[in-house]
Formats: structure tokens, sequence, C-alpha cells
């Protein structure tokens, strides 16, 4: 009999569910976005996000039912995200699978976000299998993380100020071209010069594979701001190019360090940075060099979603990782 898990995800402004088989086979992933109602305000207002989820959840996991063709009777577990993220946003999901659980007599599976878009991987890639090293860089993490097995895991490296994710939304916000930043600036880089202005890479004491991307942002706010005062005009294309450049080197850069000291054969992309082409790219071209695979998940399961949820809700039921309905939702939650 197959493993049917029903994955939650409402940690920021998607609310998600999905249905799994075997943790890699995706039956159904509806993700109902809030991006056009935060956009208003330029970013994810937090209040806001936990009303609609409140509106959404239900009819986000029928639907999900729905389209994998099950009932609850079919469903073996219920996963949940119950953090890191944003508390209001979070408690929705968590209270809502908590009740699930409670009135079906079916396991409920804590998930930590991150493990899940890690997880993102083997949905896409159904053969690779660790040790690898996982890229991680979202809206709210950038982290590298070395996957010892389906269930260890040790970062290795994070962000000491912004995301990856945040600085491009804040760039994209400065450059006036909308929210979500990353996939904008994504798209006007292509018409480019990514050389065009040298901005700064932050190296870090040696030995620390950390991030900092608060000063290329800076750095990028004041280029701009120099300009304004001048009266002169600048290309936004150039500006976008060059910001991405600075910001995928150092994500590749440190990534490939990892991996040569891990030793592994694979590196992984995920989070919703992860869907960048600029890099996946450097991060292929620079991985290939050395020998060593690249992999990352279809946009569609880089950024937030259920199945990665339910995927990784799978590992956690098949090593009887349960909570009980005095789950909370955990705002900060360590990996
Ligand atoms: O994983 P995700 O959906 O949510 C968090 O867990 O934070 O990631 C959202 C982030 C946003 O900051 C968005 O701008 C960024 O991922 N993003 C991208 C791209 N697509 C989404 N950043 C760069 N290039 C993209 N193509
Ligand atoms: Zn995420």
């Amino acid at each position: 009999m197959r493993t049917l898990i029903l994955g939650i995800e409402s940690s920021c402004d998607e609310t998600a569910a999905a249905v799994v088989a075997d943790g890699r086979e995706v039956l159904s992933n509806v993700i109902n976005s809030q991006i056009d109602l935060h956009k208003l305000y330029g970013g994810v207002v937090p209040e806001i996000a936990s009303r609609k989820h409140i509106e959404n959840i239900s009819v986000v996991v029928d639907e999900a039912l729905e389209k994998a063709g099950v009932t609850f009777d079919d469903i073996t577990a219920i996963a949940v995200t119950y953090g890191p993220g944003l508390v209001g946003a979070l408690l929705v999901g968590v209270s809502y699978a908590k009740a699930l659980s409670f009135a079906l007599g079916k396991p409920l599976v804590p998930v930590h976000h991150i493990r899940g878009h890690i997880t993102a991987n083997y949905i896409a890639h159904p053969d690779v299998k660790p040790p690898y090293i996982c890229l991680v860089a979202s809206g709210g993490h950038s982290h590298i993380v070395r996957v010892d097995d389906y269930n260890d895991f040790e970062v290795i490296a994070r962000t000491r100020d912004d995301a990856a994710g945040e600085a491009y939304d804040k760039i994209a916000r400065v450059l006036g071209l909308g929210y979500p930043g990353g996939p904008l600036i994504d798209k006007l880089a292509k018409e480019g010069n990514p050389h065009a202005v040298e901005f700064p890479r932050v190296q870090m004491a040696e030995g620390s594979l950390d991030f900092s991307f608060s000063g290329v942002k800076t750095a990028v706010i004041n280029y701009l701001h120099k300009a304004e005062q001048k009266g002169e005009e600048v290309n936004k294309a150039d500006i976008a190019a060059s910001f991405q450049q600075a910001v995928c080197e150092a994500l590749c850069t440190h990534t490939l360090s990892a991996a040569k000291a891990a030793k592994v054969k694979t590196v992984a992309l995920a989070g919703g940075v992860a869907s960048n082409s600029c890099l996946r790219q450097m991060m292929t071209d620079m991985c290939k060099k050395e020998g060593i695979d690249v992999i990352y998940p279809p946009p569609v399961l880089c950024t937030d979603n259920g199945a990665m949820i339910a995927s990784a809700g799978y590992f956690g039921y098949l090593r009887e990782d349960f909570a009980g309905l005095d789950l909370n939702a955990v705002p900060s939650l360590p990996l």
C-alpha cells in the first residue's frame, strides 16, 4: 500500500496543500498565492497573510484532495510546516493540521520549512541520495547545508544579515520594479551587462563560508542615490545584472568551497532563489569544472509549496517523528 501524505504549508504568503505518494510522486500540488495582495504594500504584511490563510486553507486542502483523486480516508498522515516563518501565518496551518489529525485519527508530522525546501529535490530527482551539499536561498534564509542522510542535516554557513531573496526584493523595490523582486531582476538582468558596475563582494574571516548581502544592497542604493543627485540616467538592466552577478558569485563560490571540503559529488539548490537563471547557470558551470553535479527543482517546487512539505513529512513519518495536539508554531525554529 502506498503512503499518502497530505502536506500543508502556510509559513509566509502562500497557502498550499499537496498529496504526495511515497515521498516522491506528487498527486496534487495546490498553491494559493497572496502575492497580488501584498504587492500593494511592496512586501508581505503579516496580519493580512494570516487572515487570508484562514480564508483559504480549507478550500486549498479540499482542492488538493480532489485533484489527487483521494479522500481524507485514503490519507496516511498529515504533515505541516510548524516553523520557521510568520507566527500568525504558521498558526493557521498548524491549527488546521492538528484539527484534521484529531478528527481523522491520523498521525501528525511536524515539518521544518527549510527541510521541506531541501526535500523538493527528491521529488524532482528521484534517484538523488545523500550525502550532498544544499544551498537553501529564499526570502528568509541563505544557508549552506550538508545533508548527510534523509533526516540528518548540518548548517555549514548562513547569512549574517539579509537573506539573498530579501536583497533581491529590496533592490527590485529601489529600482521601481515591483514585488516579489527576484523574478523581475532575473528577467531584467538578461538585458544588462553583469560587469557594468563592480559592486562589493564580502569576504568573511578565514574559514567562514557565511554570507553577507547588506553591503551589496547598500552599495546599489548609494549608487542609485548618487546618480539621482547628479541628475544622471542609470541603466536599470545593467544595475540589475551587476547586482545579481555579485549575489550569485557569493552564493556559488561559498557553496562550491563547501562541496569540495565535504568531498561530495552533488550540489543541490533549494528555496525561491533557486529558480534564478543566473544562479543555476553559474553554479552548474563552476561545479562542472570540479566534476560535481548540480541539481535543482523546477520553479514551482523552489518557491513555497505543499508538495515539499508532504515529501519531507514522508521521511518524518518513516521514522515515526509524530507530534501531539500540543504542537505549536515556532517562528525562529533552528534546523
Ligand atoms: O522560498 P520562498 O517562496 O519563500 C521563503 O521561504 O522565503 O522564496 C521567496 C523568495 C523571494 O525573495 C523571491 O524574490 C525569490 O524567492 N525568488 C527569486 C526568483 N524567484 C523567486 N529570486 C531570484 N530569482 C528568481 N527567479
Ligand atoms: Zn520558503
